[in-house]
């Protein structure tokens, strides 16, 4: 009898080791060390499609930029708030982080509460979800008696792939694991948190930063271990994070240094790039969970999918008669009636064989020795498959980093948590060795993240609220550039009552309205040849012009610049117009002209006061002159007596023009209905075609003529106070000209980047910027030339580049402070061109007005250098002229040629008149 029993014993054994059946059966899901290396080069492929700008929206694994950008230093300090959900636990914390790390490591303490979350609120309304999560936290500080009047910091690690566009910002892109609460897809859920807080009431909370559960285990770890630069969860969900060099996050300006990414790899697969290792068990499981044919890699992987797994091979081969005599029951039909936890349990060491049995009674099976081992042997290849997966998906981070750093061998730390990891007896030491067994040249160490992601949430809320206070006090320091349309629309007040005020003939007035003695834009019969003479900056340039009166068109010969070395601009008027006839020399022999004696006409751009066409009596110098004995003088005459003196060739001087008129005329050549010029240069000024009857300086009663505003000026009598700011009143003080051209000071070239030095002079003493080093460059006035502005403001240029420009002014800033000179210059330059606008409003009015129109077409002649080289300078202006004179229409037409060709137009026609 006992020899039957063993015959048959042997028998069943030989034909069916339930190993083996299993093995036979599940083949498809034990992946050998090549399909890995294959699994983890098409996940290497995914990742750099989700972080390239071109095809991150067709992208599965959408790599979240997480807008964290270092692991702890170990100078984070505070006491935060904290909410961590998402997980398999909702917890309510309070987290205190004291400075220091490393060997002084311990600094934070924390305590926690779990609170439940009711399954109907799991699929139900998003906003009842949150005020959950709100009445929960509102709890913990009544029961811990926390304060409810104090503001807390809020530190909120959620769960989720969530498009991040800052910290504290971020949409909700889908819902995965077991949640699917209505209403909150698209929207950003530190809104909807903080809308939640509010409806609850009664407690003061700023949600600074909200993070992702890899990152806040990244940073977790990160506290005690400087190695760590990866976050990895294996718990209900899973998912990796890791710091990617910025230059590669294309979705976030910026290329210097790095920011962590949130992979979100449980989407990997999702567009069929896992196919060929997908089986009808992951099908099935996929088909019947909340969000079928999404997150395909996280359903083969995470704990919440690794049970179901399991019961639906045992059911299988239940039913084609492999295990329990093909009997099923009807719980092991059930969805869920396997749990991860079960899965642990069966692959305890020891006991694993004895706790199968339970599992599978507690189901209503009756299995034999053979079905437990083979129940067994499922769960094991069910979770190694698990572990492997991971591994290939780590592997092809870790190999990323490697390359990205160019090192042959990488040491680095991943940070790991969740329930599979931290509870499944075996899952540990199967990833490791595989991680190790795939990259045999990284030193790699995996440290489980003890206490939770709570702890690096509020380590990155830390950072958060230093940069928060950072960018209140530098807001507040810009907000003093900040205007308000009503103010715009004083300024466009004051402007106007100071154009008045000039045409008037008694008394001085703070904007000059000078007659020029144009009285017409050109008409295109002029013609011949001129020489045109342009002293308005730092630079004198010659310049020869043909008109060709058929062609309605000019030739420009030749020109040639000469700059003005500072010696000349502040030495004496006598050497200055030597240096200017020296110069005209040079250009006609250079021409071969000297003989010529050509009508020459001479922009001349500063403020003059004329009584014909061809004289000008400097009323004041501007822009950095201070040539002596000028002032008081026509500089015509000063120049003609230079060319004298020099006796080498003669000219005919017959017209001297400020630039804004040279200007208009310049581009009325091209369009007739420009009657206004505008300088945004160096030195900022306007000239218009005005009614005579409206000069009191003149006598004529018919007709227009142009006048060349200066209004620079406006502000000289104290009207731009209220809106003058301590930089500016520096600025001010440390020019050429104190008390003088308050209006030009706050908008043209010459100042603006003297104003930005002042205020991050300020900032870095206040140790908001360049960790608060004064430094001599710092103190060095001039320094910010207006071309930098312009290139530190440009949208195209990377924050490196930035970076770049500062360090050629010998300014050594890092990423955080290249964003702040930015915005600085921003400020600064915003509130020039609104100024202007605010001018030119006036300006286009007053002409409508005169003219009594409803309505004003005209097109304004512009040059100078802000206007030509920043790129948002004209815009800004453009709009706020619009928007506060809306009955104008203005075009604003750049001047090609600058303002010497309208000089010489100037000239044609005062010539002509000669002849007459
Ligand atoms: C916890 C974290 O330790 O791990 C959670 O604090 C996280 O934020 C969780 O989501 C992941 O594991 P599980 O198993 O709870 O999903
Ligand atoms: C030039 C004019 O085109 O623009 C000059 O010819 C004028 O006369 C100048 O002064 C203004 O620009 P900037 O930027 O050189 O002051
Ligand atoms: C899911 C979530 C992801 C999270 C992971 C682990 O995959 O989409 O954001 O990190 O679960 O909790
Ligand atoms: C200064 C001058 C003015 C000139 C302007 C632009 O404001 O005073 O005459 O037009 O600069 O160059």
């Amino acid at each position: 009898m006992l020899a039957v029993h063993l015959v048959s014993f042997f028998f069943t054994k030989l034909q069916e080791d339930p190993t083996k059946k299993v093995d036979r059966f599940l083949h498809a899901m034990r992946l050998h060390d090549d399909q890995l290396n294959d699994i983890s080069a098409r996940f290497q492929a995914e990742m750099k499609k989700g972080l390239s700008a071109e095809s991150n929206a067709a992208a599965a694994v959408k790599m979240l930029p997480t807008h964290v950008r270092s692991t702890p230093d170990g100078s984070e300090k505070g006491q935060f708030m904290a909410l961590d959900f998402g997980g398999s636990k909702f917890k309510v914390l309070q987290v205190k982080v004291r400075e220091g790390m490393g060997i002084r490591k311990g600094g934070v303490e924390m305590d926690e509460k779990t609170y439940r979350i009711p399954k109907e609120l799991l699929t139900g309304r998003g906003t009842e979800l949150f005020d959950h999560v709100t009445e929960s936290l509102k709890d913990f500080l009544h029961e811990r008696n926390i304060s409810l009047e104090k503001k807390h910091p809020l530190a909120f690690t959620f769960s989720f792939p969530c498009e991040q566009t800052a910290l504290n910002r971020g949409l909700l892109l889908s819902w995965s694991k077991n949640f699917r609460a209505r209403g909150l897809q698209g929207k950003d859920v530190v809104q909807v948190l903080r809308d939640s807080i509010d409806r609850t009431g009664g407690m003061d909370m700023e949600v600074l930063a909200m993070v992702n559960d890899t990152v806040a285990t990244m940073m977790t770890c990160g506290f005690d271990d400087q190695y760590c630069q990866a976050g990895l969860i294996i718990g209900t969900g899973t998912n990796a994070c890791y710091m990617e060099e910025l230059r590669h996050v294309d979705l976030v300006e910026g290329d210097e240094g790095r920011m962590c990414v949130n992979t979100e790899w449980g989407a990997f697969g999702d567009d069929g790039a896992l196919d060929d290792f997908i089986t009808e068990f992951d099908r099935d499981v996929d088909a019947a969970s909340n969000n079928p044919g999404k997150q395909i890699f996280e359903k083969m992987i995470s704990g919440m999918y690794l049970g179901e797994l399991v019961r639906l091979v045992v059911l299988k081969m239940a039913k084609v008669g492999k295990l329990f005599d093909g009997r099923v029951s009807d719980a092991l039909r059930t969805k869920g009636k396997i749990t991860t936890a079960h899965v642990a349990a069966m692959e305890e060491y020891k006991n694993g064989l004895k706790n199968t049995r339970t599992i599978l009674e507690e189901l209503d099976l009756s299995p034999s020795d053979d079905d437990c081992i083979a129940v067994q042997h499922i769960s094991t290849i069910v979770s190694f498959r698990s572990s492997n997966l991971v591994a290939a998906g780590l592997a092809a981070i870790l190999t990323r980093i490697k390359h990205n750093r160019n090192r042959r061998a990488l040491r680095i730390t991943v940070g790991v948590d969740g329930t599979v990891y931290k509870t499944h007896p075996q899952y540990p030491k199967r990833l490791h060795k595989v991680v190790r067994r795939l990259l045999p040249d990284c030193h790699v160490r995996f440290a489980l993240s003890d206490s939770g992601s709570s702890k690096g949430a509020a380590l990155v809320t830390a950072v958060a609220q230093r940069l928060a206070s950072r960018k209140r006090q530098v807001d507040e320091t810009l907000s003093s550039f900040k205007l308000s349309q009503e103010q715009l629309q004083l300024v466009k007040a004051r402007m106007r009552a100071g154009l008045e005020a000039g045409l008037k003939s008694k008394g001085p007035s703070a904007i000059k309205m000078l007659p020029s003695f144009v009285y017409h834009t050109p008409d295109g019969t002029e013609n011949g040849k001129y020489l045109a003479l342009d002293l308005g900056g730092t630079n004198f340039r010659a310049m020869l012009v043909n008109f060709k009166k058929s062609l309605q068109q000019n030739v420009r010969l030749y020109h040639k610049i000469y700059t003005i070395p500072l010696e000349i601009m502040q030495g004496t008027g006598e050497e200055l117009f030597d240096h200017l006839a020296q110069c005209i020399g040079d250009f006609l022999d250079y021409m071969g002209m000297k003989n010529a004696r050509l009508p020459a006409g001479f922009t001349f751009s500063f403020p003059c006061e004329q009584t014909a066409i061809d004289t000008g009596t400097l009323v004041s110098w501007t822009k950095g002159f201070k040539a002596t004995n000028c002032e008081g003088h026509d500089v015509v005459s000063m120049l003609r007596e230079a060319i004298k003196r020099r006796n080498e060739f003669e000219l005919d001087i017959a017209a001297v023009v400020n630039d804004t008129v040279g200007t208009m005329m310049s581009c009325a050549y091209e369009d007739p209905q420009c009657e206004i010029g505008l300088i945004a240069g160096t030195g900022t000024n306007v000239c218009y075609m005005e009614e005579v009857k409206n000069i009191e300086k003149t006598e004529l009663q018919k007709g227009k003529m142009c006048v060349n505003t200066e209004w620079g000026g406006l502000g000289d009598d104290g009207s731009l106070d209220d809106i003058i700011t301590p930089y500016d009143t520096e600025v001010d003080q440390n020019s050429v000209n104190p008390g003088k051209q308050r209006f030009e000071k706050l908008t043209s070239g010459m100042y603006l980047g003297e104003i930005v030095r002042q205020v991050l002079l300020d900032l870095t003493r206040g140790g908001l910027l360049f960790r608060g080093h004064v430094t001599e460059t710092l103190k060095t006035p001039g320094i910010f030339q207006t071309k930098y502005l312009s290139q530190i403001e440009s949208d195209r240029l990377a924050l490196l580049q930035v970076r770049s420009i500062l360090q050629q002014l010998g300014l050594n800033s890092n990423c955080d402070d290249s964003i702040i000179v930015k915005e600085v210059c921003g400020a600064v330059s915003r509130r020039a061109a609104q100024l202007c606008g605010a001018g030119m409003a006036a300006v286009v009015d007053k002409i409508r007005e005169n003219r009594g129109l409803d309505h004003l077409n005209i097109t304004v002649g512009v040059d100078g250098a802000l206007y030509k080289l920043h790129p948002h300078f004209s815009g800004v202006l453009q709009k706020t002229t619009k928007a506060l004179a809306p009955r104008c229409d203005v075009t604003f037409l750049p001047s090609e040629e600058g303002s010497g060709k309208g000089a010489a137009l100037i000239t044609a026609v005062a010539r002509k008149k000669k002849e007459i």
